[in-house]
């Protein structure tokens, strides 16, 4: 099929009648990457349609964005089209093997102040950077559960770049978002936005509050978990059908009373278990140093990495 005769839009899909149109944008599905990454069951079950029209829908959609076997060679080419965006940190970045990578989800898990919410501004500022800088020459969506952006630190950090302040922030799309179904909502809207306005990055923080807020204690263990399950994959899908990066953050608690191992770990501990990524996580140290570890993460080297948060962002430590 020549290049200008791809479909663009679900509509375009064969099979697609406009009715099922409408149930699969209502169910979460509105573009043609986000039912290609989806299972066919999946969508049945969602959208309300018969699992043999999702399985011919599914598969319409992956031919249209060419997703079949492929050559090693061809997945090599495929694993080159993943950006990294500069945390501002070069001991942070040479610890992630470059920086915050596209086509994934990356955790920083840590507890309070450790420097979650400062490493989302400074990454919705460096991601505008040209490639030649660290940046992906892209916009920034941000998703507040906490009320804790800071329009002023954006403005400071574009400054200390030599941006122009103004442009940067028009370059962030900002939404606060009140509870968890609302999150996954915004998601579902950034399908559509992403590609539309050029964003490279993505950002809820935190992406854990509002879960747990709503359904709180041993009890509704079970369906929090499921639910953010959900929003995570939605998070995942986004990523990779986009080619963008994907952070969030996790509060997670330190018990004092744990002597050994990893105090931090104890409890909540991070929440991509089943989820592919790259966790983070974060700790206090003097001042305004701030130690950085991966785990979990096979294809990086072990280590920590220090870096400072100061009044122009996120750095090194001064040696
Ligand atoms: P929670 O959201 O509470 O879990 O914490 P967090 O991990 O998001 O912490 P956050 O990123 O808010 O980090 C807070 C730290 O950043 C504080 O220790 C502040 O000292 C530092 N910080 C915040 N704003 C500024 C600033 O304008 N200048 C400097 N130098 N430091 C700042
Ligand atoms: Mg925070």
């Amino acid at each position: 099929m020549p290049r200008s005769e791809k479909p663009r839009s679900i509509a375009d899909l064969p099979g697609v009648s406009s009715s099922i149109a409408n149930k699969l944008i209502e169910a979460g599905f509105p573009t043609i990457e986000a039912i290609a990454v989806s299972r066919p069951e999946e969508i049945s079950q969602a959208a309300g349609i018969p699992l043999t029209t999702a399985q011919r829908i599914v598969k319409a959609a992956r031919e249209a964005l060419d997703i079949r076997f492929k050559t090693a060679k061809e997945v090599k080419m495929e694993r080159l089209s993943i950006r990294k965006i500069t945390t501002g940190s070069k001991n942070l970045d040479d610890l992630l093997g470059g920086g915050i990578e596209t086509k994934t989800i990356t955790e920083f898990f840590g507890e309070f102040g450790t420097g979650k919410t400062q490493l989302c501004h400074q990454l919705s500022v460096n991601v505008q950077l040209p490639l030649e800088r660290g940046g992906l020459n892209g916009k920034a969506a941000y998703i507040d559960t906490e009320g804790t952006f800071r329009w002023e630190r954006i403005e400071a950090m574009a400054r200390a770049l030599g941006l122009d302040p103004d442009e940067v922030m028009e370059n962030i799309l900002y939404q606060r978002v009140y509870n968890s179904d609302h999150q996954m909502a915004v998601v579902d809207e950034l399908f559509v936005l992403v590609p539309k306005e050029n964003i490279k990055l993505v950002v809820v923080d935190s992406v854990t509050g509002l879960f747990r807020a709503e359904y709180p204690g041993r009890e509704n263990l079970a369906v929090r978990q499921q639910k953010l399950n959900r929003h995570l994959h939605q998070l995942v899908k986004l990523a990779e059908a986009y080619n963008v990066a994907v952070v969030v953050t996790n509060q997670v608690m330190a018990r004092p009373d744990v002597f050994y191992g990893d105090p931090t770990q104890a409890v909540g501990g991070h929440i991509l278990y089943h989820t592919p990524g790259v966790r983070i996580q974060l700790r206090k140290s003097k001042g305004n140093k701030r130690i950085a570890r991966v785990v979990d993460a096979p294809h990086l080297p072990e280590g920590e990495a220090v870096f400072v948060i100061t009044d122009e962002g996120i750095r090194d430590p001064e040696e």
